[in-house]
Order: structure tokens, then sequence, then C-alpha cells
């Protein structure tokens, strides 16, 4: 029955040591059996069939693993969307909504905004922003083919025919200069050597090269810092998601470039140093 199932999930996700057994209990019940996470509740009585409890099983064990939801069920809301994912795709996180909110801001009194998104992952950030802004032109950049599939296809199921996205290493493949009004990226920034010390849903789960940013996790947030004037109008706008402990160097590398305005670093919701922000000159 239901009821019995639900509090038997409960209580072995607590054994697991997961940090929210009842709500991935019932998100695994809820998934498995076509129904509302209230039902549940609702209709503890209601009889589970084997085939049932086989699936719930499969994904339960997972779950046990720490693998995390997101992969499990197949999807992650990101900016009020549910965006498909997989084990070869970065799941979005909260903090880079941030991203979004200030590509948003600085786009919305331009007619037709040109936007390039450095390693889409999902899309979350440049699907999220080509369904905001309509009038808008996406394009996305992602050196893993499942990537640009994934993200491809997230645009298509919300029918976007503003969003394209490239294979290719950072912005190599585009071959005009001078026309983004906005370059936004959320790039591989941890140190190699801080991977292994990272939670265990994100260390053994997903893709490594979403991760790395080599030695001291500046190696993409530098080449884009260097490269992106060519690819920006003039005033155009680059914003970059960023581990607090980078933001000095960041802003150096933009300084001495001596191709920006004066840096802006944008907080997240816990108080640490998350966005770059910086115009072109
Ligand atoms: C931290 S994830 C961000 C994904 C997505 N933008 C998000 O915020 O959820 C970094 C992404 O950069 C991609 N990537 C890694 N190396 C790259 C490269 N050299 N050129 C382009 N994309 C790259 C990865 O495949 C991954 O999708």
């Amino acid at each position: 029955m239901l009821g019995y199932e639900l509090s038997s999930l409960k209580e072995r996700f607590q054994i697991a040591g997961l940090d929210s057994p009842s709500l991935d209990a019932e998100l695994i019940i809820s998934f498995v059996l076509g129904i509302p996470r209230s039902s549940i509740y609702a209709f503890p009585e209601r009889i589970i069939s084997f085939v049932e409890i086989a699936s719930i099983e499969d994904l339960v064990g997972r779950r046990e693993k720490h693998e995390p939801m997101a992969y499990i069920l197949g999807e992650k809301e990101f900016w009020s969307i549910n965006f498909a994912v997989d084990k070869n795709i970065f799941i979005p996180r909260p903090e880079t909504e941030l991203l979004v909110e200030l590509s948003i801001k600085n786009l919305d009194r331009i007619e037709f905004p040109v936007i390039l998104d450095i390693g889409s992952g999902s899309g979350a950030i440049g699907v999220s922003i080509a369904k905001e802004l309509k009038n808008s032109r996406v394009f996305a950049s992602d050196l893993s083919k499942k990537a640009t599939v994934c993200s491809m296809q997230n645009a298509s199921s919300f029918s976007l025919e503003n969003y394209s996205v490239l294979q290719t290493f950072m912005m190599s493949g585009i071959l005009e200069k001078n026309i983004f009004n906005l370059i936004v990226s959320n790039p591989p920034y941890i140190p190699t050597c801080e991977i292994a010390n990272l939670d265990s849903e994100v260390a053994n789960y997903g893709p490594s090269m979403a991760l790395d940013g080599g030695k001291n996790g500046m190696f993409y947030l530098s080449e884009i810092i260097s490269k992106a004037p060519s690819y920006l109008f003039s005033e155009g706008v680059l914003l970059l998601e960023i581990d607090h402990k980078q933001a000095e160097i960041c802003i150096r590398e933009i300084n001495s470039s001596g191709k920006y305005s004066t840096p802006v670093i944008h907080k997240d919701l816990a108080g640490l140093k998350r966005v770059v922000e910086v115009k072109k000159n």
C-alpha cells in the first residue's frame, strides 16, 4: 500500500544519509505512479502493483547511492522552467539564475538583442533568456555534442525559434566579430585539485568537463575575458559566473586588458561574490 511504501522509503533514505528523505521519497513515488505528490497522502491505502514496485526499487537504489534527483527524474527546474537533463549534462543550479536576471536587466531596452551563452549545458541560461525576451536572438556554444543536443531539445520543447547552438570550443566557431550585445557564461571554474572535495553528488555524477577549470579554475574565465571584446559591440556587456575566491583575479585581468569599464561584482543569495559584470569600452 502507498502509505506503507512511503514510510519505508523515507526510512531507507534517512539511513542512506540523504538531506531530504521525505521529499525524495514523495518525488520518486509520484514520478513512477504518475500522480501528484498530494495524492500520496490523500490515498494511502492505494495498492501498488509488482511492476510499479520494481520501478520504484530501481530508482530508490540509485538514490541510495546518492545519484542526484535531477538525473533520476530526468529534469531540473530552473527559472521556473523544467529543463530535461541526463547524466551527460550539468544540472543547472539556483545561483545561476542571477546571470539570467542580470542579462534581462541589461537587455530589456534593446529592441533586438543578440546574445552568446558560452558553455550552454542544458540551455538553462540561453533558453531562459530566449523564452523571456522573444525579440532576442540567442546563440549558444558547448564543446559537448550531448549538451548541444540537449539544449536544442529543451529550446524546441518551448517552440523557441530564436535559440541556436554550436558545438565548438568556447567562441572559436564564431567567425563574425563585434556582433553581440551580451556575452554570458557559467564556464567550468572549479580548480582541478578541488573537484574531489566537492559534494559527492556533484563530484561523482555528471560530466567532469563541466566542472574542471584547470589549475586555479581560471582557464576558461581568462579565455573569455581576453577574447570577448572582439565579439561584443562597443558598450556590450560580459557577465561571468565565478567562485567567490576568483573575484580579485578576474578584476585584475579585466583591468589589465584595458578593454572594459570598471567591473561590478554581484553577490548571490548566500552573500558570496558570484557574478562579474563588465562593459566593453
Ligand atoms: C558549469 S557548466 C554550465 C552549464 C549551463 N550553462 C548552466 O549554467 O547550467 C559548463 C559547461 O561548459 C561546457 N564546456 C566545457 N568546456 C568547454 C569548452 N572548451 N567550450 C565550450 N563549452 C565547454 C560543458 O560541457 C558544460 O556544459
